[in-house]
């Protein structure tokens, strides 16, 4: 798909409202994850030097259209080092603006017309400006006011950040090297089936982890104890072992697993495999055998996609075993130059960074549903009214 970009749009003084993902994890007003602020800065700063007038429209959780300053994005703005407007929808900031100038607007799910891409919020959002700049990936696979109302009222172009997402993801999508590996982890079974399924359909091999992969276990008659997972998904994890068979993608589903007795982070682990846990085990990462065959599998690849860590990574160094041995063997074939490498999702990233390898990765996605509906090859709406 061949995008409208700020590349050769005259923008010195200018209106410019600009979408960005500042969705980041803040602890006691704390940012304690700035990536998505700082892969936002390059279009930012593109768009200052040129000599724009920038409001940047962003959001942060969930505070579902009422004004909670729980989710106030006075932290982004002080760490920017920004000016925050109270009220995005009151113009009287603009006549203030000079070129160059960027400006903050409060968080845009403030406004019930946000999430319902109510038509009248986004003409209002979108007064005074002269034209709308989408950077915002890691948001453009919900049809909200600031992602698709607003290009109804202002000329649309997408930003740096957006341009390369689209081109690093659709490259690994349309003409991966092959062996192409993908490991997938996370929670759910019922919220991964398209993806499990695209990554079937392109993948050699797929690797299933983490409490997916503990579904999967059950679904063909292991023991699971007292873990999470999700019993009324059993036929889904069986059809999809059936499509990978149809599809020749091999499947690596858990051998065994790290267990403990309660769901603490000081618990003590010890590694079992299915015929050995019992009724009281909890699983919370990958055992040693399944993170062994799962390194080997990385060493093999060309290319790996990675979303969804494996365990408990959040907690210790007992519990991110299984995730950090990926996230560095992953990390050391790229960096010997035997593997592309492709990561997204918030927790994945965030073991990246915990075990320091994050830069040694080819591309690290700024999304996290996004990525997934991405690679599932559906059609994010904030993107596609930015086709040429
Ligand atoms: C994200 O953090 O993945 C995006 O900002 C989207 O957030 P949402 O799932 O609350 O829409």
């Amino acid at each position: 798909m061949k995008l409208r970009t700020i590349d050769n749009i005259d923008v010195r003084g200018k209106y410019v409202l600009l979408r960005d993902d500042f969705n980041v994890q803040i602890v006691d007003g704390k940012i304690t994850d700035s990536f998505r602020i700082e892969q936002s800065m390059p279009t930012i700063n593109a768009l200052r030097n040129a000599g724009a007038r920038v409001a940047i429209v962003a959001h942060l959780g969930r505070p579902k259209g009422s004004r909670n300053m729980e989710y106030s994005l006075a932290p982004i703005a002080k760490y920017m080092n920004v000016p925050l407007i109270d009220d995005p929808l009151d113009k009287a900031f603009l006549s203030g603006m000079k070129d160059g100038d960027v400006v903050l607007l409060e968080n845009v799910r403030f406004y019930a017309g946000e999430e319902e891409n109510d038509s009248a919020f986004a003409q209002k959002l979108a007064d005074g400006f002269d034209l709308f700049v989408n950077d915002a990936f890691a948001v453009s696979h919900r049809a909200h006011a600031s992602t698709v109302g607003v290009t109804k009222f202002l000329p649309s172009y997408a930003g740096k950040l957006l341009a390369s997402e689209i081109e690093e993801l659709s490259a690994v999508m349309e003409k991966p090297s092959r062996p192409l590996v993908a490991i997938v982890a996370g929670s759910k079974v019922s919220t991964k089936i398209g993806v499990l399924k695209s990554l079937i359909r392109l993948a050699d091999k797929l690797v299933i982890g983490g409490a997916l992969g503990t579904t999967f276990n059950y679904a063909t008659g292991a023991h699971v104890g007292n873990s999470l997972y999700e019993p009324d998904q059993k036929d889904t994890a069986l059809e999809i072992l059936n499509y990978a068979k149809e599809n020749n993608c091999e499947v690596l589903i858990p051998l065994d697993k790290g267990v403990a007795t309660e769901f603490a982070r000081d618990a003590k682990r010890t590694d079992k495999t299915f015929d050995e846990i019992t009724d009281n085990d909890i699983i919370l990462d990958a055992g040693a055998l399944t993170t062994a065959r799962d390194v080997d599998a990385v060493r093999s690849a060309a290319t790996v996609i990675w979303n969804g860590t494996v365990g408990m990574a959040e907690w210790t160094p007992t519990w991110s075993a299984g995730s950090f041995a990926i996230a560095r063997a992953i990390a050391e074939q790229t960096r010997s130059g035997k593997l592309k490498s492709i990561v997204g999702g918030g927790d994945t990233v965030a073991a990246l960074e915990a075990c320091g390898v994050k830069d040694d990765i080819s591309y690290v996605s700024t999304g996290g549903g996004a990525f997934l509906e991405f690679i599932e090859g559906r059609d994010l709406p904030g993107i596609s009214v930015l086709a040429e």
